[in-house]
């Protein structure tokens, strides 16, 4: 193990060389942060080499290496008295954590989706199972952790579905009472691709008037809200900062809302959702209008990018940037209103602080109660990011703050 960690460290470094990034200073740990970009940069290299060479899809070449470097096994002694067990809610699999004892009291219910860009990540393995495990530990909870599917081998609304089946499951009386939780403290939370989903599920609970357990909380984690404007001002300003560019962003939401890669160029340059796109009514302009919804300080001096012709058709072609299930930040006033009390992270250094910002506002204005816990010091990614050998301070404040959130309002 040492002699991998140092030989990892000495090619890493070689690589940051290679990839260097210079970060704002605003961000407190740069070394690390940007050893990490290098490494996360070569092996999607790597694996786009791979991919030019015929051997398999670079998504798959990534998890590997994810599962093989990062995704540890916590085991049974990571946080003791937590039990875990694998089970299917409707047929989706979830990790189920409970703690041991209460006293026969019941106890809060939290539903979780891990991040990943609807294409990465794990419910059961590396830093998710630790937190999940945390979660369940700190609030004396039943955590279900979703293993939703992923991209490429579904794509919208799948990871939706799976999700909300999954809580539809588990907000039945019957369901709950097994598990011993208290219908009137039900959450969802979720971090990235998983706060999207986390979104969308709590606006689709609180219309659908045949589930009768609502949720009384979500907690969104820097969420991704909204596929129409890439040119807001934190994914101008973070366009580059890891681990999360602007580039791998737009990846991600054509890869999940099945629309065609090679118009990458035109999605960045908002040709999406230019004036002339006849499904985009004035209405629904206003609710991803960052112009009127951010306040003046992330305005700071950018302006809006808006384009007059563009991809024709493309809003009919894909349906899912108009959805509010992939976008939930195009809900109306009248479902926001029916939402749950919301706690919504956001971190300056972020492509996707804009987004959480924006729904922040939309949230409060349809009179939700919103907490948004914002970062100086954050970058995407960093709530995930406690354990060895990733390891980040922000990352550490940023889940005890969310813990003691919902220690309060849960
Ligand atoms: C966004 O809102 C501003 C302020 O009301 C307005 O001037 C602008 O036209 C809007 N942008 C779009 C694209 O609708």
């Amino acid at each position: 193990m040492k002699l991998f960690s140092v030989a990892l460290t000495l090619l890493t470094s070689s690589v940051a060389f290679y990839f260097y990034t210079p970060l704002p200073d605003g961000i407190r740990e740069p070394k690390k942060l940007m050893l990490l970009d290098a490494t996360f940069k070569t092996v999607s290299k790597f694996a786009a080499l791979k991919q030019q060479l015929g051997f398999g899809h670079p998504i798959r070449t990534i998890r590997t290496f994810r599962e093989t470097l990062l995704e540890s096994d916590a085991g049974e002694d990571f946080v003791p008295g937590v039990k875990v067990t694998d089970v299917s809610f409707s047929g989706v699999p979830v990790r189920v954590y409970e703690t041991s004892g209460g006293g026969g009291s019941l106890r809060r219910g939290l539903l979780y989706f891990h991040g990943g860009g609807w294409a990465l990540g794990s419910a059961k393995k590396g830093s998710y199972d630790k937190l999940t495990r945390m979660m369940s530990a700190e609030l004396n909870a039943v955590v279900v952790s979703v293993e939703y599917r992923l991209y490429p081998e579904v794509q919208f609304p799948e990871p939706y579905l799976d999700c909300l089946a999954a809580v539809k499951y588990f907000l039945s009386e019957e369901v709950l009472s097994k598990y011993s939780v208290d219908p009137e403290r039900v959450g969802v939370s979720g971090d990235s691709a998983g706060g999207n989903l986390a979104a969308a599920v709590a606006q689709e609970i609180s219309q659908d008037s045949s589930v009768s357990v609502k949720l009384s909380v979500q907690a969104l984690v820097y969420p991704a809200l909204q596929a129409l404007d890439f040119n807001t001002p934190s994914c101008l300003q973070n366009h580059n900062i890891p681990i999360l560019s602007r580039f791998a962003l737009v990846q991600f939401w054509i890869q999940y809302l099945g629309a065609d890669l090679s118009l990458k160029e035109q999605f960045l340059s908002n040709q999406h959702s230019g004036l002339e796109q006849p499904l985009l009514s004035p209405e629904l302009r206003a609710r991803f209008n960052w112009t009127l919804l951010l306040p003046p300080e992330h305005q700071k001096n950018h302006t809006p990018v808006v384009t007059d012709k563009g991809l024709e058709g493309i809003l009919e072609k894909v349906p899912g940037f108009l959805d509010t299930r992939a976008s939930p930040l195009l809900a109306s006033p009248d479902v926001l209103s029916k939402c749950p009390k919301a706690y919504i992270m956001t971190c300056e250094f972020d492509v996707l602080r804009d987004d959480g910002l924006m729904y922040t506002r939309r949230l409060q204005d349809a009179g939700v109660q919103v907490t948004n816990a914002h970062y100086e010091d954050g970058f995407h990614g960093c709530f995930s990011m406690l354990f060895w050998p990733l390891e980040f301070d922000v990352g550490k404040r940023a889940f005890k703050d969310y813990i003691r959130w919902l220690q309060d309002n849960l």
